[in-house]
């Protein structure tokens, strides 16, 4: 059983879904702090319903980050915490943070800090990836979890889940298709970390004992009748 910090700034429906993942026995994992940057977010009030461990600690302001995220990384040592997971973290970690949770024997040579992008990285990083899809045209984008590195959603993908844009989509539509993704990809990214079964090569992340993947090709807009 791995402890997993998770670190949120807003809603928290991805917190939600690996909280609910590790109750219903479906991660070999238990979340033991959840670490807000927003006073009055709705992750804190879901952590509390949940009774997990809340840290707040405001960022607006707060103009020396190493300084901020030493105290982040001090209340997630003190939770003893095994695996970092951002979950809609609006702030980018500085490297003192990855160093404190970099590769060890026990992660397997696996970082320890992963995040969820609502994009099919490398397209659509950093800001509003859902506005950046639409305003390019694509036909899917879809949702990341990585590994976290020192630039903006550029670390190793560990999974994707492509989601079709379909005619009509604004940007909350779109949003909430890709939401459904996100929170059925992120607990499947904990529980293969929590196994022991990702390895890092390069920028590349294996699977260890993977099915085959569900599709072949899938074609939006679908071939005429
Ligand atoms: C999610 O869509 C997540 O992918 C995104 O913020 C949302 C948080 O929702 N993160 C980023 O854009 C980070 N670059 P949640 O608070 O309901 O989990």
């Amino acid at each position: 059983m791995i402890r997993v910090g998770v670190l949120a700034s807003g809603s928290g429906s991805n917190l939600q879904a690996i909280v609910d993942a590790a109750r219903d026995g479906r991660i070999d994992a238990t979340v033991a702090v959840v670490i807000c940057n927003v006073p009055g977010a709705r992750a804190l009030e879901r952590a509390r319903v949940a009774g997990i461990p809340t840290e707040l600690l405001p960022s607006k302001g707060v103009p020396d980050r190493d300084a901020y995220d030493r105290e982040v990384v001090a209340r997630l040592r003190a939770h003893r915490v095994d695996l970092v997971c951002l979950a809609g973290w609006m702030r980018i970690v500085t490297p003192a943070f990855l160093e404190a949770f970099a590769p060890s024997p026990a992660s397997h040579g696996c970082p320890r800090v992963m995040n969820v992008h609502p994009a099919l990285l490398p397209s659509f990083p950093g800001l509003h990836a859902q506005r950046q899809a639409l305003d390019y045209g694509v036909r899917f984008t879809g949702c990341t979890v990585h590994f976290v590195d020192s630039g903006t959603d550029t670390g190793p993908v560990i999974v994707q889940a492509a989601v079709p844009v379909l005619p009509g989509d604004d940007e909350p539509a779109l949003s909430a298709r890709i939401l459904v993704e996100e929170h059925r990809v992120y607990p499947l990214a904990v529980q293969w970390f929590a196994e022991g079964r990702l390895a890092l090569d390069g920028r590349r992340v294996s699977l260890r004992d993977a099915a085959a993947p569900m599709m072949d090709g899938v074609l939006n807009p679908s071939q005429d009748r």
